[in-house]
């Protein structure tokens, strides 16, 4: 069953595009068909992310103003099979595609892919409602700060009124010491505040700074921190029951109990 699915935040810089780009290639080596649309028209990161900007030729826009054919735009990766890039065009606004477009345009893609991964803009303004326009279900990034948090709880709002189902959280850049020292929000806080379900927490992890500038994702080859978090990420995405296992390998047990807790787990 093909699943169009938007990674959304509110606030920006807190790791959408890194996630989609790992998501993205975790599920292509699973042997899923996937798609990353980047529909941050304007500024377009995600095509650097996965390290195919040099082989963009049209994009999305293209495609909605009929410069060109859907399967013309998509940039086919090298690397590994079954993974493509729609590329968002740089010289244009967010309101270059409208909702209706962006929802057809998915449509479409529906009918040669498992997965369509939308890369949204920061903000709740219509960059955001484009985006999200074409998919069934969201996961919202958030950091574990109060400014991230507080902008994935509007977020979520909006997702929730555009009936998006399910809505499943993601924690990045978690920094295990800083939560034990208590300077930073805990996942447990921020799974009470926002009280949608958890997917998957991130580490802040160097290699991901690393891996953005040599064009890889992590989850092609790395056996880093932050690349088996999002590999766990893809695997509960299809469903396998992942234990949070590199959350308890980051930090003590205490903190574990409480995500169990949090999760509504035993033990
Ligand atoms: N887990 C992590 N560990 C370390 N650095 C990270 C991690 N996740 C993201 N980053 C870094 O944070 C920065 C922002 O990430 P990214 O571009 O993915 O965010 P974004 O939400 O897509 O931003 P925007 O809202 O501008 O589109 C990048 O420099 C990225 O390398
Ligand atoms: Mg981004």
């Amino acid at each position: 069953m093909e699943r169009v699915i938007v990674l959304t935040s509110g606030k920006g810089g807190v790791g959408k595009t890194t996630t989609t780009a790992n998501l993205a290639m975790a599920l292509a080596r699973a042997g899923h068909k996937v798609v990353a649309i980047d529909a941050d028209i304007g500024l377009r990161n995600l095509d650097v992310v996965l390290g195919l900007e040099n082989r963009i030729v049209y994009s999305l826009v293209d495609v909605v103003d009929g410069a060109c054919r859907l399967k013309q735009a998509l940039v086919k990766d090298k690397r590994v099979e079954n993974l493509f890039l729609l590329p968002a065009a740089q010289t244009r606004t967010k309101d270059a595609v409208r909702p209706d477009q962006m929802k057809a345009l998915c449509d479409e893609l529906r009918a040669d892919f498992d997965f369509v991964l939308v890369d949204s803009p920061a903000g709740i303004e219509g960059g955001f409602q484009n985006a999200a326009s074409g998919a069934d279900e969201a996961l919202v990034v958030t950091t574990p700060d109060m400014s991230a948090v507080r902008d994935a709880d509007r977020i979520i709002g909006m997702l929730e009124s555009l009936d998006k189902h399910p809505i499943r959280l993601i924690v990045n850049r978690l920094r295990p010491n800083m939560v034990r020292e208590g300077n930073m929000l805990d996942v447990s806080d921020v799974l009470d505040i926002l009280a949608i379900d958890l997917i998957g927490v991130v580490p802040e992890d160097d290699n991901v700074v690393t891996s953005t500038n040599k064009g890889e994702p992590l989850t092609l080859n790395s056996i880093s921190p932050a690349a088996r978090a999002f590999d766990n990420i893809s695997r509960r995405l299809v469903g396998e029951e992942v234990p949070f296992l590199e959350v308890d390998d980051m930090t003590s047990g205490g903190f574990m109990a409480r995500i169990r807790r949090a999760l509504g787990l035993k033990g």
